[in-house]
């Protein structure tokens, strides 16, 4: 089997995190370089993570022909920017979330993606999850009666002025960081896209980004998908799902949770009983560096696709213009 050649664009903190003992997990992946802005840092940042090459500048290693994909890990504004770059330069891009602030770049991207041939693919690592494929499964049979409406919540505590997070030039705010991510579950577990959105967003008043948003999505089936997201709370990630006749618990929803955590419940209020179903402890991020490696190979379909992408960008670029005009918006 021939490896897919990865490089990291930026010693961010999600590299050091998960991707980087994700891609060494990986069967499919080899990790060759990580580039910087900074030389020093890229030398510590590769010495640190055990990989072989520093670069002090993203070009340089877009330039390396040993390497076949980039990994870009860079501040939400910088992504599209650098996806096109590393499309210029010959590789194939996975791209952290949220990929793009507008429909329009991804439409553009997708032109690119069709005449470069080479793949780009978004990290929405939860979409590699195997809890989420069997909650799905079992929606979709209706064994525990038919889906109708949830709720998705994403709360962590980041007031840092200095974090890219907090700031609105730099796609920051609550909705860009973490609402996605309700969302992005809500979206795939309906099975459909919603045909109507409405939001609200508080603004944070020192730092101006959003700090608290909750909205709602109408689905065309009738059902209903409502999620809040902040960054004034303790970190909390909680789902909870509802048929006609069951509720479905989850915890860590977005990362898996970890050992004990990886489960979730299927409560049937009206007899009180419940079900716990328990899973592996699976790393997410390396599931998804082995799909990606996959999809490069023509071997499977990248599920984080730039379709995938133009869909959530649509629904959370709604939601920001419903907060804006106080108005449901029409999908
Ligand atoms: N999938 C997930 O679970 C997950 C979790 C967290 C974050 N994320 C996403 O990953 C991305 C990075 O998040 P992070 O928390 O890892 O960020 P971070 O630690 O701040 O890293 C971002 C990196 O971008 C580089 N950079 C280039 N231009 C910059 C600028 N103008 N300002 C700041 N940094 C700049 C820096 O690398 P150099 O200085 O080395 O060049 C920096 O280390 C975001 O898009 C975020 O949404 C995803």
């Amino acid at each position: 089997m021939i490896k897919l050649r990865w490089g990291i664009l930026g010693a961010a903190n999600i590299a050091r995190q998960k991707m980087v003992p994700a891609l060494h997990a990986s069967n499919y992946c080899d990790l060759i370089a990580v580039a910087s802005r900074d030389e020093a840092k890229a030398e510590a940042f590769a010495k640190e993570n055990s990989i072989p090459v520093a670069y002090g500048s993203y070009e340089q290693l877009i330039c390396d022909p040993t390497i076949d994909a980039v990994y870009i890990p860079l501040p939400n504004h910088l992504h599209v920017e650098w996806i096109k770059k590393a499309i210029a330069g010959g590789k194939h891009v996975l791209c952290e979330k949220p990929l793009s602030l507008t429909t329009q770049d991804v439409e553009d991207l997708i032109a690119l993606r069709e005449s470069s041939g080479l793949l780009i693919g978004e990290a929405y690592a939860t979409l590699h999850q195997p809890r989420l494929y069997r909650l799905k499964e079992l929606f979709d049979s209706h064994k525990i009666g038919r889906l109708s409406s949830g709720h998705g919540c994403f709360y962590l505590y980041n007031r840092d002025p200095y974090n890219v997070r907090n700031a609105y030039t730099q796609g920051g705010g609550s909705l860009w960081d973490i609402g996605v991510y309700p969302i992005v579950v809500g979206r795939w577990m309906f099975g459909e896209e919603p045909n109507a959105v409405s939001c609200f967003l508080d603004i944070d008043n020192e730092l101006h980004v959003d700090h608290l948003a909750t909205g709602v999505l109408k689905f065309p089936c009738g059902a209903q998908f409502s999620f809040t997201c902040g960054m004034r709370f303790p970190t909390d990630t909680h789902m909870t799902f509802y048929t006609d006749t069951h509720r479905v618990d989850l915890n860590y929803a977005y990362s898996g949770g970890s050992g004990s955590q990886a489960i979730f419940e299927v409560v049937e209020p009206t007899k009180g009983t419940s079900q716990t179903f328990n899973f592996d402890n699976i790393d997410q991020y390396r599931l998804q560096c082995d799909h990606f490696a996959l999809a490069v190979q023509k071997q499977e379909t990248f599920v984080g696709s730039l379709e995938h992408t133009l869909a959530q960008t649509k629904v959370i670029t709604a939601l920001f213009a419903s907060a804006a005009s106080k108005q449901v918006v029409e999908l």
